[in-house]
């Protein structure tokens, strides 16, 4: 059986390339007579490809000799409350860009906490803009700033926030590390699953400014809690997700030869150009995210009805394009483009859509 385009959100599409090597080295790996399931996380060859890893993704975004990498068990959801029982003391706050579900629910883990600030919220909006800049309330004593470039259930995005080189950034990249460039050095620290552009699911990498890890003062953590247990330990304080690590390494190696960052950001541009110029085009799709907010990476659109959802989604899965409803909280459709689908994905994508159009609107004048 072929394969076809998976547009979800994640755990999403990974490079066909990537899962022919897996099944091989799931029998046995490196010719080691064991499969890579089994190969034990203290091994030398596990430690070796742990390491190549790292150096590979240090390579890939530039991540200067001050910060550390952790590749994490667990989901992303972890962090959102990691962050604030590391670098909240007694008594102080931080402030949360809340511009989607992610980073909403991020700030209520610190509320609970006591200690989250909304600087501003897009809520009122249905998270289809961002209040301009000049309506924040950020507390300039804030223990770090917190912010979701690329707010995955909504389909918006936002660029780096200017705020005072005093505070640290904390960015959640769960959906945009690896699609686009950055310069690490704007962050005191980086999050993202995996799900999405990295591997498969159960893998949260953490990139983080050693001088920032020295500002917890917390002497009672929750040792597997603890951001310095991962330091001291290289990632192999517990059992890693081995699997996983596997994956992110040949990930990086795939990304390395696609021509890097840049060239995946600039294929990134094209694919979302085109679907979101289909949807323009159209009278027929909307998008409600504000132009200069729509996210490259989850474009979000709507039907004309609602009962219309159900047909889209089952008739783009007969032309093998699956994973098109949209997150169960907001409803809708969603195509997912992250750095595994090609633009041919895409294009096959937007025949079916244009003729999915075409087709409706030919069966409602029969009807009228
Ligand atoms: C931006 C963002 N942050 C956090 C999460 C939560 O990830 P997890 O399910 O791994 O906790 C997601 C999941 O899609 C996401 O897109």
């Amino acid at each position: 059986m072929t394969r076809g385009f998976h547009f979800a959100a994640g755990p999403a599409m990974l490079p066909e390339s990537l899962l022919k090597e897996a099944q091989k080295d799931i029998l046995n790996w490196q010719q080691t007579g064991m499969s890579i399931l089994e190969i034990g996380h203290r091994t030398a060859h596990f430690r070796d490809l742990l390491s190549q890893a790292e150096t590979n993704l240090r390579s890939l975004i530039n991540i200067p000799s001050n910060y550390h990498v952790l590749f994490l068990a667990g989901s992303a959801r972890m962090l959102f409350s990691m962050i604030p029982m590391n670098f909240l003391a007694k008594g102080e706050t931080a402030d949360y860009l809340v511009t989607g579900i992610w980073s909403l629910m991020a700030l209520e883990e610190a509320r609970k906490l006591k200690q989250g600030r909304c600087v501003v919220s897009g809520e009122n909006s249905g998270f289809t803009t961002v209040p301009p800049q000049s309506s924040w309330k950020c507390n300039p004593e804030a223990a770090y700033f917190y912010y979701t470039p690329n707010e995955t259930v909504n389909g918006i995005y936002y660029p780096k926030p200017v705020i005072s080189d005093q505070i640290p950034l904390v960015a959640d990249m769960t959906s945009c590390l690896l699609a686009e460039p950055i310069c690490v050095e704007d962050y005191d620290l980086i999050f993202a699953g995996a799900q999405k552009n990295i591997a498969n699911a159960g893998l949260t990498l953490v990139i983080i400014r050693d001088e920032f890890v020295k500002t917890i003062q917390h002497t009672n953590l929750p040792t597997m809690f603890d951001f310095r247990t991962h330091i001291e330990h290289h990632s192999l304080y517990a059992t890693p997700p081995t699997f996983n690590c596997y994956l992110a390494a040949k990930m990086f190696d795939w990304i390395r030869q696609q021509g890097g960052v840049d060239a995946l950001y600039a294929i990134n541009q094209q694919k979302a150009a085109a679907l979101y110029q289909c949807i323009d085009e159209s009278s027929f799709y909307t998008c409600s995210i504000e132009k200069p907010y729509r996210s490259l990476f989850n474009v979000c659109f709507k039907v004309p009805d609602a009962s219309l959802e159900t047909l889209f989604v089952e008739e783009a899965k007969k032309r093998k394009l699956y994973a098109l409803q949209g997150h169960r909280v907001v409803g809708g459709l969603r195509a997912s483009l992250y750095n595994a689908m090609p633009m041919k994905g895409v294009l096959s994508l937007i025949d079916f859509m244009q003729d999915f159009e075409q087709r409706t609107r030919l069966q409602a004048t029969r009807l009228r």
